[in-house]
């Protein structure tokens, strides 16, 4: 009960019906979730990372209440990776109708659409009244949304709730059954997918969730390119794709005192200002989060070593269209920030969003673009067709994909992905105890830099003599990677990689990462090899050698040392 106390929105009602669901679903992780719950939601809505689990893992409260919600990100945030994969495809057995449970009409639910009125819903032919789960959680006006009506077209956006505990956690609300012409008629009415018109994707990549689409490469072959094909570069959509027609696209650009808001259609934002190419690698603030969950389970997708990739990306300079905006430098004394809103949407209409600093963004040697172009063809729609912000040397978060909006402020954004998102914190925090206001938001990245060949667990053969070591190292903000380190003993010793590929970057613009490579004889009288890298960049930034000491409770800046298991076949006797 302690832990409810982080929830500002829970009342008394909310607490008896917290007990009860404790009863119901109790596993020996319920303690803290509702608190932590409420915290990650706070006063801003939800949204965020994905849910990261064990393949084994059986669904605990704290996911199954996540499961209850309507939606946002953070609701995905929690219950993705493998287990939504197979959520995403798999309907859940309706449950079965007990016949002694009064009847209701369409029409008695539809009255039930307000904390006053109740709050009733239907799903697959039952009545549930959800009034005392929405008063007792913050979140609660998403669920709103889908009140006095059926929750499945709702729960298609957020395809983690098909599971079979959310239903069991529902089945506690259940208070009758809708009447048979009502459930006849529910039928006939087709629920539709909001991710139906997702574009197609490459089959080789390797995917962490599929509504929404989150997925790596194989990282065998993240480094066989300097720039990284945009089929196959990594994909992190935290919605449906929007649909947007690039006739009528319209970008706003608003929050200028004095200055009307600047309206521009994307043939404008093409031919009103130099068209700019920078080469920018992206990386998700969770790349390699399936480290830190081995040292201990954290929220978020599995990403693997491959949720990085690096592009060339052309268009316009924000700065030049911020100055078309009636932009000048004396507001820098007002206005801090930069904010984006993206054009996909949650079930409550809310929108992706982030920002940056204000120095960043008008920067000349910022290079922030609103791209419009990716490795010389049209943004693909997975990566922010028609226009996407691309923030070299920033958190891939803050490169908002299907630009609808930049507003000049004086706040960072309200986007849940900007305040309760997308922090680091430290190990001893957890969510019973996680304040998102007290740390900053994620801009520039740690140096980074990870093994993609040979793979965890690869035999080599030692006929070859000799191992090729390859992999990729980047740093945030525009530092440049000076030097990788390999070792094949664990890190006991280390030799330097050759740095690959790529013009030398302008001072303080590196914003494309290096690949590198080690060819090394294989050391004698050893069957296994713990393979490590680690890079340096020009500011003598270095990796932490282990990952325990960063660990955080969203699994964000995993930038350890990399270490990767090989052995050794050696030669068939003759
Ligand atoms: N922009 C919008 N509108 N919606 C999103 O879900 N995801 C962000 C960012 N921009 C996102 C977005 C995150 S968390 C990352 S890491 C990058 O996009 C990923 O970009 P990519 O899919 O092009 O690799």
């Amino acid at each position: 009960m302690l832990l409810l106390r982080h929830c500002q929105g829970v009342t008394r009602v909310g607490l008896l019906k917290t007990q009860r669901l404790l009863n119901s679903v109790a596993t020996p992780s319920v303690t803290g979730c509702v608190g932590s719950l409420c915290a990650r939601w706070g006063s801003s809505h939800g949204g965020q990372e994905s849910g990261s689990y064990k393949r084994s893992h059986v669904p605990n409260w704290r996911h199954a209440l996540a499961g209850l919600l309507a939606g946002t990100g953070a609701v995905l945030a929690y219950g993705l990776h493998s287990q939504a994969e197979r959520a995403a495809t798999t309907m859940v057995q309706p449950i079965d109708p007990p016949t002694s449970m009064p009847i209701f009409t369409q029409d008695d639910v539809t009255k039930h659409r307000s904390i006053e009125e109740g709050v009733w819903v239907t799903y697959k032919g039952s009545v549930y009244d959800i009034t005392e789960f929405v008063s007792m959680h913050p979140g609660g006006d998403k669920i709103l949304l889908a009140a006095g009506g059926a929750l499945e077209p709702f729960w298609a956006l957020y395809a983690v709730h098909s599971q079979e505990h959310v239903l069991e956690i529902l089945s506690e609300y259940k208070v009758g059954e809708l009447s048979a012409e009502d459930r006849r008629k529910q039928q006939t009415v087709k629920s539709s997918d909001p991710y139906s018109t997702d574009p197609v994707r490459h089959p080789a990549l390797h995917v962490n969730s599929l509504k929404p689409f989150n997925a790596e490469p194989p990282a065998e072959i993240l480094s066989d390119n300097y720039i990284t094909p945009s089929a196959i570069f990594f994909k992190r959509n935290h919605l449906p794709v929007p649909q947007v027609d690039p006739k009528a696209y319209q970008l706003h650009v608003e929050g200028l005192p004095g200055a009307e808001p600047l309206v521009l259609s994307l043939e404008e934002l093409k031919t009103r200002f130099p068209k700019h190419t920078v080469t920018a690698t992206l990386q998700c603030a969770g790349n390699r989060r399936s480290e830190m969950n081995k040292v201990k389970p954290v929220k978020g997708l599995n990403w693997g070593i491959a949720a990085i990739s690096n592009a060339t990306w052309s268009g316009a300079k924000l700065k030049d269209v911020l100055l078309a905006a009636g932009y000048r430098p004396e507001l820098a004394q007002q206005a801090c920030h930069v904010q984006f809103e993206g054009l996909d949407r949650d079930a409550t209409g809310t929108t992706y969003g982030a920002s940056i600093p204000l120095h960043k963004a008008v920067s000349d040697e910022g290079d922030v673009l609103l791209a419009y172009e990716m490795n010389g063809e049209d943004l693909p729609a997975d990566h922010g067709y028609p226009v996407r912000v691309v923030v070299p040397g920033t958190v891939g978060a803050r490169n908002v994909k299907w630009l609808g909006k930049i507003i000049v402020s004086e706040e960072e954004s309200s986007s849940h992905w900007q305040q309760n998102d997308y922090k680091g914190f430290s190990p001893a925090t957890d969510w019973d105890t996680v304040d998102f206001k007290s740390a900053p938001a994620i801009q520039e990245l740690p140096i980074q830099s990870a093994i993609t060949q040979p793979a965890e667990g690869a035999t080599l053969d030692r006929r070859a003599e000799e191992v090729t070591v390859k992999g990729y190292a980047w740093s945030g903000g525009g530092r440049e990677v000076v030097r990788v380190d390999v070792s094949l003993d664990g890190g006991q010793t280390w030799k330097v990689a050759q740095l690959q590929g790529g013009e030398k970057p302008q001072p303080g613009r590196a914003w494309a990462w290096k690949l590198w490579e080690l060819t090394a004889p294989l050391p004698p009288a050893t069957q296994e090899l713990e393979i490590v890298c680690k890079a340096v960049d020009n500011s003598y930034n270095m990796q932490p050698d282990t990952v325990a000491p960063i660990w955080n409770l969203r699994g964000v800046l995993s930038n350890a040392w990399h270490r990767v298991k090989v052995t050794i076949r050696e030669d068939e006797e003759e």
